[in-house]
């Protein structure tokens, strides 16, 4: 499919201090759009000038929340940019389609028109060791009905933000809260789906989180009440001193493509990764018997994140002395110089 292009009569002036972006604040000159309907397709790819949308009142994606999102990134090394793992943010983000009922769109002309994209916004991409291009490709259901049913016509957009660490203190263990009052999602639900719904679902725990002094929350299964999910919106590992260990993908996890990349290097260097059900019992006893060496989260807006304190029903356990792990700090430095292009990655990563 051809990409029409549209210029923008002025271009933005571009941030300047890159220390300062904050996460999604600030966006570029120009977005991608893709229209869908049943008689069409897909078509009308083109490149436009970074605006407001216009939508009908009635538009479903603003009643029933039938749209999903991806999210990676951009990084700049000197003249050269970087994308990690494209094309697997764009096989999850059919996967997201498949459960929301959207059409699936041709992976590899997506990736095709975000380099396309990404190469006519590179002035955008911060010049920094931290600060990176964040990407956000999202799906509409734009049918002007309200009754319930999937929508017969959608808006792809791809929108970019330069954008500095997710956590403004970088590296740093964050305090977390165990979730024993509200559920993420269910297995059979929306959350191996990055729907737009799932965050939404989890604003509320997030806020009585944040007012009882944490940062994010330990998501547990909402069935038995007993095995570890996620944490905040990162998918979770533990490091004991025999393996490492993380939630098999058991229907209501977000099947991150950070949490893929670090098993997929840490078992290419030999280390025992297990993925499987974890209870937070488990957790509590191996803490105990000081087994327990590290927890940290994953994703792409954080990339690590260790975990330095755990909370839960009335218990406080604090991990690593609540310092930086070795394995989390390995894994950060690891997975930063491949993504920014200082260390040759593995085969497909590097775009
Ligand atoms: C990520 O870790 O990349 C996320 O999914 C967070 C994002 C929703 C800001």
């Amino acid at each position: 499919m051809n990409i029409k292009f549209e210029e923008r009569e002025e271009l933005k002036e571009k941030i300047k201090d890159v220390n300062n972006l904050g996460f999604g604040q600030y966006f570029t000159d120009y977005m991608f759009l893709m229209n869908y309907d049943e008689d069409t397709g897909w078509h009308d790819a083109r490149i436009v000038p970074y605006d407001n949308i216009s939508l009908p009142p009635s538009a479903m994606c603003l009643h029933y929340g039938q749209t999903i999102f991806e999210g990676l990134k951009a990084y700049r090394n000197g003249d050269k940019v970087f994308l990690f793992r494209p094309d697997e943010n764009f096989k999850r983000m059919n996967r997201s389609n498949d459960r929301l009922c959207i059409p699936p769109i041709d992976e590899e002309f997506m990736v095709e028109a975000l380099k396309k994209l990404i190469d006519l916004e590179r002035d955008w991409i911060p010049d920094s060791k931290e600060a990176s291009l964040y990407i956000r490709p999202f799906v509409i259901a734009i049918d002007p009905k309200l009754g319930v049913h999937p929508s017969g016509s959608y808006l792809l957009m791809i929108i970019l933000s330069p954008s500095g660490p997710y956590y403004k203190d970088g590296l740093a263990p964050i305090k977390i809260y165990v979730e024993d009052k509200y559920v993420r999602t269910v297995k059979g639900g929306l959350g191996t789906a990055k729907a737009g719904g799932n965050y939404a679902a989890s604003l509320k725990s997030q806020v009585e989180a944040e007012e009882k002094g944490f940062s994010q929350v330990l998501w547990i299964d909402g069935v038995n009440r007993k095995y570890i999910e996620e944490v905040g919106s990162m998918n979770i590992f533990f490091v004991t001193e025999d393996e490492i260990m993380t939630p098999e993908l058991s229907g209501s996890i977000l099947p991150g493509i950070t949490r893929k990349s670090i098993i997929e290097l840490l078992k290419s260097e030999g280390k025992k990764v297990v993925e499987r059900r974890i209870s937070i019992e488990e957790i509590l006893t191996l803490h105990k018997e000081g087994k327990l060496l590290e927890i940290f989260g994953t994703g792409t807006a954080a990339v690590i994140s260790p975990v330095g304190e755990l909370f839960y029903e009335g218990t406080e356990i604090i991990v690593n002395n609540g310092e930086i792990g070795e394995i989390s700090n390995y894994l950060y430095n690891e997975l930063t110089d491949i993504q920014w292009g200082r260390k040759k990655g593995p085969e497909g990563w590097q775009v």
